[in-house]
């Protein structure tokens, strides 16, 4: 069958690198995709949230299945979009709707859902513009330090966490004077939850769900977790804590009651579930739901996936996922990502990247790359992922380390400590 992925990441790289490995797959697109994709399939100038382009592209190429990596065209409703065209609405597409892709367009949204479904996750209230007043008060209630979410999407950039009381209230009242623009028009407030996170994904139909690898990305720039956030810095899967017993907690607790709620609220979901959680004293909690798969967690989650994953897809859009089988790779898997000097600030673009053809035993996804003038350049913050294998994670740490050197640009940074605090 003919399959077109959304995206340009490093996650979009390595799930373009599992679907060509599938035997069902004759022929893959990736819109727009980068340097990497194009070695796995055929890259598509298409942008993402292009719709029509999209859809027209689908209609002249006899495209059979549409996947969606990131949220942006989720949150838009490229799932409605499809399905209400008469030429398209046969051709699934994988990704919740606009209604599901709400859980990560709006925290409000997801707290209320976890609410109503009795899920586990911190206290909380949501303020606007009407009641500042009300919001203070909240704050004066709970103890340091202040978790504020900006109810929309930021890019990854909406939740501040704050040390002392002070300012805590001073930022509430900026966020809500349009620190974030729309998506701060409404500021959720949560009490601070305090363990360590790890993300956990499904893949459902709406009915049934088949549960990946989880995995644990490292958010800032510094090793051993100092410095500014960034997209991520690396991922380890498997995760020591989630045990047999801890997963268990969760499957119950967690994405049993998501899939069932999401049913009985009759929103449509056929897709990933993105659960980050943290694990409070043994016990899982829900920090926030994502519409997607992890971004770099996809870029180990891939590798210790040993099923076909598009004869999952399938079985997403058929509503059959559990007649299919999952089966993952005993393996450790770490991803180390290079990122431009200077990132998450700023940073220089267009450098040469060398040395990807001296990879061995590690899979290189691109992030941020672009082909200019038949060479490969950096083209964003987060540049190149190296993923490895290792009897554990220590041992798949050395592969990526090993390989990471080898792989030279100007400015070139990485975290060497990725999986080594678990
Ligand atoms: P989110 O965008 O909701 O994932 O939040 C970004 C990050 O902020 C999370 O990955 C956590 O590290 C942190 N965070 C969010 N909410 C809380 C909370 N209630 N308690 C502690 N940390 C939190
Ligand atoms: N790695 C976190 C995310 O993709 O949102």
């Amino acid at each position: 069958m003919k399959v077109l992925l959304l995206g340009s990441g490093g996650r979009e790289h390595a799930l373009a690198w599992k679907i060509a490995q599938s035997a069902k797959v004759e022929k893959l697109f990736i819109a727009p995709g980068n340097a990497g994709t194009q070695n796995v399939g055929e890259n598509v100038d298409i942008k993402a949230d292009d719709f029509e382009a999209l859809k027209n592209f689908v209609v002249e190429n006899g495209v059979d299945m549409v996947i969606v990596g990131p949220e942006d065209p989720l949150v838009k409703g490229v799932y409605d979009d499809f399905k209400n065209d008469e030429r398209t609405k046969n051709v699934p597409v994988i990704g919740p709707s606009k209604a599901g892709a709400v859980l990560e367009g709006s925290k409000d949204f997801a707290k209320q859902f976890m609410k109503r479904h009795n899920i586990p996750t911190a206290k909380y209230e949501t303020f606007d513009g009407t009641t500042v007043e009300e919001g203070l008060k909240f704050l004066e209630t709970l103890k340091a330090p202040y978790v504020l979410k900006a109810d929309g999407l930021c890019a990854g950039k909406g939740v501040l966490i704050l040390p002392t009381l002070e300012e805590a209230k001073k930022e509430f009242k900026e966020m809500l004077g349009g620190m974030f623009g729309n998506a701060s028009a409404r500021v959720v407030i949560e009490e601070f939850l305090s363990g360590i996170e790890c993300s956990v994904f499904a893949l459902t139909d709406g009915k049934n769900y088949k549960i990946l690898p989880e995995a644990k990305d490292y958010k800032r720039i510094g090793e051993h977790d100092t410095g500014l956030n960034t997209g991520g810095m690396g991922s380890v899967s498997p995760v020591p804590f989630a045990t047999r017993e801890w997963m268990q907690k969760v499957e119950d607790r967690i994405i049993r009651p998501t899939v069932e709620g999401l049913a009985e609220e009759n929103i449509e979901y056929k897709g990933f579930i993105f659960f980050g959680l943290i694990n409070v004293e043994g016990e899982p909690m829900v920090i926030e739901y994502n519409c997607r798969m992890g971004d770099p967690e996809t870029e180990t989650v891939m590798l210790r996936l040993k099923s076909d994953i598009v004869d999952l897809f399938e079985g997403v859009a058929e509503g059959n996922l559990d007649k299919r089988d999952i089966e993952f790779d005993e393996r450790a898997a770490v991803c180390v990502m290079l990122v431009s000097g200077g990132y998450p600030q700023t940073y220089a673009k267009g450098y040469e990247i060398t040395g990807l053809d001296k990879i061995e035993d590690s899979v290189v996804f691109h992030a941020g790359t672009k082909m200019q003038n038949g060479k490969v350049v950096t083209n964003g913050g987060r540049v190149i992922a190296v993923s490895s294998y290792g009897k554990d994670k220590s041992e798949a740490l050395q592969n990526s380390f090993t390989q990471a050197q080898k792989i030279e640009f100007t400015d070139k940074y990485f975290r060497r400590d990725v999986g080594q605090d678990l």
